[in-house]
């Protein structure tokens, strides 16, 4: 039997719809396989009883047949599913990289990110990567049609889970399909702002870059309480609030020491508009 954890990550980071995504530390999920002659799917942990286990609607289903590697599969859910934290990507990304390991198939990290994308397909209808290439290759991911930029960063974060849920083919549906030229200019200047704060660890440029007027004032009209939990987080220190994937999570990047007020600002600013929330004091990595 194999055992691997893949991590939650947060995709997006306001400025890079589509395109970035970060590991966080924690939550994680755990996926054990050992080989079988059919695929068969068990799910526990944070969320299970909302995930099939059926293998042709389970993500970790797509995966298996991309492999072409049928096994018994024990998922452990640590990351809760529709929360913005890349919960079916990190069952997607722990299982590619288990069954290509059990039976020894050779692909490396990075070939391992589009079969573990065609399991996002099954929960969005596309086969997204921003969250699969960070819980496969850790740190700061650029996913683009052409492939994957990866870059060891190390920025502080705080992602905050409110107890809401919003699917994510749901925020899709309030994606604007087109934008003005002067977002589009300030997007991708913010955009390459926070690429730049990832290569240099800095939490200034990265905070600054998750700016984003085309997608994230869309999306955030889904998530109570959004204005005043991102002025909690800001007031606290961080040095830039936005939703984390396709929400309800947000995501907060910061300095080290700042961490600890801006969880409970942003717990205490969902807590006053009458949503329970957690917090999660990580590190891209
Ligand atoms: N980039 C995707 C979105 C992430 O925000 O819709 C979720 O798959």
């Amino acid at each position: 039997m194999l055992t691997v954890r893949a991590p939650a990550t947060s995709a997006n980071l306001g400025s890079g719809f589509d395109v970035f995504g970060v590991a966080l530390g924690t939550p994680a999920d755990v996926v054990r396989v050992e080989r079988a002659p059919e695929t068969t799917i068990t799910v526990t942990g944070t969320g299970s009883q909302y995930i099939p286990e059926d293998p042709d609607k389970n993500t970790v289903g797509a995966v298996v047949d991309a492999l072409d590697a049928p096994a018994r599969i024990r998922i452990d859910k640590g990351v809760r599913p529709s929360s913005g934290l890349g919960s079916s990507a990190a069952s997607a990304a722990a299982a590619a990289v288990a069954l290509n390991e059990l039976y020894d198939r050779g692909f490396t990290r990075k070939e391992l990110v589009p079969i573990a994308a065609e399991g996002e397909a099954i929960v969005s209808g596309e086969a997204h990567a921003d969250n699969v290439a960070p819980s496969i290759l850790g740190g700061f991911t650029v996913a683009t049609a052409d492939g994957v930029t990866q870059v060891d960063a190390s920025i502080p974060l705080v992602a905050c889970l409110p107890e809401a849920v919003i699917s994510t083919r749901d925020a899709r549906n309030v994606v604007p399909e087109y934008a003005h030229m002067n977002d589009v200019v300030d997007t991708v200047g913010n955009a390459a702002t926070l690429t730049v704060g990832m290569a240099r660890n800095d939490p200034d440029l990265v905070g600054r870059g998750m700016e984003d007027e085309i997608v994230t004032p869309e999306r955030s009209k889904l998530i109570d309480g959004y204005d005043r939990v991102r002025d909690a987080a800001l007031e606290a220190g961080a040095t830039g609030v936005t939703v984390s994937g396709a929400g309800p999570g947000m995501l907060a990047a910061c300095y080290r020491g700042d961490r600890q007020a801006i969880a409970s600002a942003m717990v205490d600013a969902f807590d006053a508009v009458g949503v329970e929330a957690r917090a999660y004091q990580t590190t891209v990595g």
